[in-house]
């Protein structure tokens, strides 16, 4: 038997199975069984999170011959399996994207004239309707407005900004989520539990986050792991074959940087590239972990913000407890800006070298609220912060000295101004430069 792929293999054929979509699955059921069934729907949702898949389960309904409307579809009777095996008259799937014409709809309305062969309904599935041309729209739009009784449309798009209004209004709406890591990573433990896969929790994991919201891209990266690992599938084995980076290792990255060890942040890279990790991977990796950093800081961000799992907020939330947000905050820019550089980077390689270096090279900042709130500024390095005895001995710090480090006594309750500071010190006026201007504004 030929290998059919994971995700069509294991295609949801009952809205109880599918995922994350309840308020889709429950309104549509609860109509159906009313019998206040609407007769357009538009699914939308970004890619891969159970569109086509309900689209097909609701065709399935319509027909079904069950008698009890609560167990429909039932996957036995024969209009279900006709549907199932893609022969059934009665459904018509067409991919509006290989569809874009008027006379294509033209077709589409001549062959609705006929009732439906075996079923109850003639369900026309139209996929990535955003791809109809203006003139097929207004052909639509006619058949929306007055369709035979016995036809259902369902319009599954991943653009819905792109269907004009008039349509949208004569269609009821529903919005697909997009999978949250959580979800992905419990389906893809259970579809893996049912085909006898041992798969470590962490392999998982990183499946889950690169999914990025998109069931179907979660199974068919799981797939491909699977091809390469087979039964037995280690985390190592997910970032060989999806050329993932280790977050160790943006951890040991993150380290380097604060401690301006540029020897260590560019050896680290090294060490990644080495082990077969694209360079872009790697700093849109490491631009992802200094977001969570931040992120995971900030109390009541809504669920799935994080690109993390939520059991490993906490773990990182302390392995960068004594890192400055200002810090992190340039960090992160730098990464996005080097990113960006890459796009177009012959050298991807040289781009993330140069990037990290920089990062390691620049002074961290100080926290400037504190600042300008007249505290003393806290040493910029805590690493080469003097003794406290051999400071209070030395002379005065020059005023070269003032952003490097504290001063041993603050002056009688208020450290100087923040202009004064400013004033006094050209590195600190580049530091302010540099700084985020959202974080001055504050
Ligand atoms: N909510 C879900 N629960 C379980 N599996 C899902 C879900 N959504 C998608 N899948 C998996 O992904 C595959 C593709 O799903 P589907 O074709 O329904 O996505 P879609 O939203 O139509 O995507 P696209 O926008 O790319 O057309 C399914 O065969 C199934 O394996
Ligand atoms: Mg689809
Ligand atoms: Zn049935």
């Amino acid at each position: 038997m030929s290998y059919q792929a994971m995700a069509r293999r294991w295609r949801p054929k009952r809205f109880e199975e599918m995922v994350g979509q309840e308020h889709v699955a429950k309104t549509l059921r609860n109509a159906l069984i009313r019998g206040h069934l609407h007769h357009a729907f538009l699914f939308t949702g970004t890619r891969g999170v159970g569109k086509t898949t309900s689209a097909r389960i609701l065709a399935r309904m319509l027909n079904c011959q069950e008698a009890e409307a609560e167990n429909r579809p039932c996957g036995i009777c024969p209009s279900c399996l006709e549907i199932e095996k893609g022969s059934s008259m009665d459904v018509l799937e067409i991919d509006a994207a290989s569809h874009t014409g008027v006379d294509d709809v033209r077709d589409l309305r001549e062959q609705l004239k006929y009732a439906a062969s075996n079923g109850k309904y003639r369900v026309v599935i139209l996929d990535e309707v955003h791809m109809l041309s203006k003139a097929a729209f207004n052909a639509l739009l006619k058949t929306l407005e007055e369709p035979p009784p016995h036809v259902v449309f369902i319009l599954a798009t991943t653009e819905v900004h792109k269907v004009p209004q008039t349509i949208l209004s004569r269609v009821q709406r529903y919005d697909f989520r997009r999978l949250t890591p959580v979800q992905v990573r419990d389906w893809l433990a259970h579809i893996s539990a049912e085909d006898g896969l041992t798969v470590e929790p962490e392999a998982l994991e990183i499946v889950a986050l690169r999914a990025d919201g998109s069931m179907r891209d979660g199974v068919s990266l799981f797939d491909q792991v699977y091809a390469y690992a087979g039964e037995n599938i280690t985390a190592e084995d997910v970032r060989r074959t999806l050329g993932v980076p280790d977050h160790a290792s943006h951890q040991r990255l993150l380290e380097s940087l604060r401690d301006a060890q540029v020897g260590n942040a560019v050896a680290e890279i090294h060490r990644a590239l080495e082990r077969g990790v694209d360079p872009t991977e790697y700093l849109r990796g490491f631009g992802e972990f200094l977001r969570n950093a931040l992120f995971c800081r900030l109390d009541g961000l809504p669920d799935g913000a994080l690109s993390m799992l939520p059991e490993r907020q906490a773990q990182l939330k302390e392995a960068t407890a004594s890192l400055h947000e200002g810090d992190l905050l340039r960090w992160a820019r730098m990464s996005a800006d080097a990113l960006g550089q890459m796009r177009d980077a012959h050298h991807p390689r040289l781009v993330l070298e140069m990037a990290v270096a920089r990062m390691a090279c620049l002074d961290r900042v100080a926290d400037l609220r504190r600042l300008v709130a007249g505290e003393p500024m806290p040493p910029l390095r805590p690493t080469e912060a003097r003794p406290a005895a051999e400071a209070a001995s030395a002379p005065p710090p020059a005023p070269s000295e003032v952003a490097r480090t504290a001063p041993a006594e603050p002056p009688r309750g208020r450290g100087p101004s923040f202009q004064q500071a400013v004033a006094q010190d050209p590195r600190l006026h580049k530091l302010v430069d540099d700084f985020d201007a959202t974080v001055l504004s504050e």
